[in-house]
């Protein structure tokens, strides 16, 4: 039996799709480019950009790209990103749109947003209609605690709604919605053989979420279970933050932060401000601005050392914050498995790459964890009690340095680490279960 609903997991950085076949969970494949097929980059390229270049009317603009999200083709997930690497000025490259669903932007941005949504969800509901062959009608989609906002849960109710209103643009005819911690919790209640007191930890992309609740195998079918929930706490800071600090604290000084003037003045910090903001559009449109590229000139000129701004200039010109950002990722994320890698950094000059250690890279993530243990020990405090386990999950939970600072923070609550990609998705599609069948 194929059932007629989905769970969704759309997320900052990955999204994922599970239905429930013959009486269990299935992920649906999504990215067949991706070496996980279960989970697409939410990234998507359009290709029809006529006029190759960006207008200096930021209202021409917009309305070029309307176009091409309403009608031109979309490449989705690593082919799209792949196609951006390859020809980046041919079209247009949008990532992480969910980071600026809660955003305080000019109505026709949002607008674009809605429609990329639109056009995503559309592409993820083919994809499981095609693996299943069949039409489906019904989901439940995960959200974060918190949207990136600067306008409180105003953000987050101007997202849900944005969300709901293109879930039902593409077909959907019930749609719910449900906080990422509790659905991987109920997830992960699905695994335990006695009852206990879990802190869901889920460390994703643009926001870090807990949920601490009582699980129990003999609850596990109910749908309310708002009387087991102590405290659910989100913020916006994921691991696309960390990476920012990771450029700003390793990377900057190849670009010239910290450099000098020959008269002997520091460079200022201001020179850099933007140039990692893949999550903050005003930020990266700022970085892109022709006075910015006028200041890097201008200190090229007095710099006691040309070299580094000449680069910082490279990234500025040529438009490389993604591929940098990319970059810098992908070396985090291979520390994960080894304690020293190599970035490479080749398209902004050749031979250009810096060696780094996981300890130089745990420098730079001080900051970041002292927010998780903050967001953590809210939780606690809310509720009022100390947990048992803590449930680690999301790409970020993956990292050593996170699992080791969570073990040294809480020495006395078991840790498990499990299911970093599917598990908001299959508890999303739980819901789902409980709701529609
Ligand atoms: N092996 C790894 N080690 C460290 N970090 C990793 C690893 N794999 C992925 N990540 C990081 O995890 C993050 C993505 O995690 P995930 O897919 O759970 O996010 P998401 O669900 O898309 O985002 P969100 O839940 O915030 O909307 C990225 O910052 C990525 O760099
Ligand atoms: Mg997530």
């Amino acid at each position: 039996m194929i059932s007629d609903f989905i769970g969704i997991d759309f997320g900052t950085s990955n999204c994922a799709v599970a239905a429930w076949v013959d009486n269990k969970p299935t992920l649906i494949v999504v990215d067949e480019n991706s070496e996980n097929p279960y989970k697409i980059r939410s990234a998507i390229y359009l290709t029809n950009d006529e006029s190759g270049t960006v207008s200096n009317n930021a209202q021409d603009n917009q309305q070029t790209l309307t176009e091409m999200l309403t009608s031109g083709e979309i490449l989705f997930g690593e082919q799209g990103f792949n196609a951006f690497l390859l020809t980046p000025d041919e079209g247009r490259y949008v990532n992480s749109p969910k980071n600026f669903l809660g955003a305080k932007i000019p109505k026709r941005l949002l607008d674009n947003f809605e429609i990329l949504v639109i056009r995503f969800l559309s592409y993820l509901k083919h994809c499981a209609e095609k693996q299943l062959n069949k039409t489906i009608t019904k989901a439940v989609i995960a959200r974060p605690v918190n949207y990136h906002s600067t306008m409180g849960e105003l953000g987050n109710q101007q997202a849900e709604a944005l969300m709901l209103r293109a879930a039902h643009k593409v077909g959907f005819e019930a749609v719910e919605f449900i906080h990422e911690p509790l659905a991987a919790a109920y997830h992960f209640e699905q695994s335990i053989t006695q009852s206990t007191k879990a802190m869901i930890v889920d460390l994703g992309g643009g926001t870090s979420d807990v949920t601490f609740c009582s699980l129990s195998k003999d609850k596990a079918d109910k749908l309310d279970r708002e009387e087991d929930i102590f405290s659910t706490q989100g913020i916006r800071q994921g691991g696309i933050m960390s990476d920012k600090d990771l450029a700003n604290g390793l990377v900057s000084p190849l670009f010239g932060r910290g450099g000098r003037t020959a008269d002997d003045r520091a460079l200022p910090n201001m020179l850099f401000f933007g140039a990692y903001s893949i999550d903050n559009m005003p930020d990266m449109t700022n970085f892109y601005t022709p006075q910015r590229a006028k200041l890097i000139t201008d200190y090229i000129i007095e710099s006691a050392d040309p070299i580094p701004l000449m680069r910082l200039q490279r990234v500025q010109k040529n438009r490389l914050t993604h591929q940098l950002m990319h970059a810098i990722e992908l070396a985090k994320i291979n520390l994960s498995d080894s304690q020293q890698t190599c970035l490479d950094l080749c398209f902004v000059e050749k031979n250009l790459s810096i060696s780094m250690t996981r300890d130089q890279v745990s420098e730079t993530m001080t900051q970041w964890l002292s927010k998780m243990f903050t967001m953590i020990d809210g939780a606690i405090k809310e509720g009022n009690q100390q947990p048992e386990i803590i449930y680690l999950t999301g790409g970020m939970g993956l990292s050593p340095l996170v699992q080791q600072a969570l073990s040294e923070r809480y020495p006395d609550v078991e840790m498990n680490v499990a299911d970093a990609f599917s598990s908001v998705v299959l508890g999303a599609l739980l819901k789902a279960k409980r709701l529609y069948s």
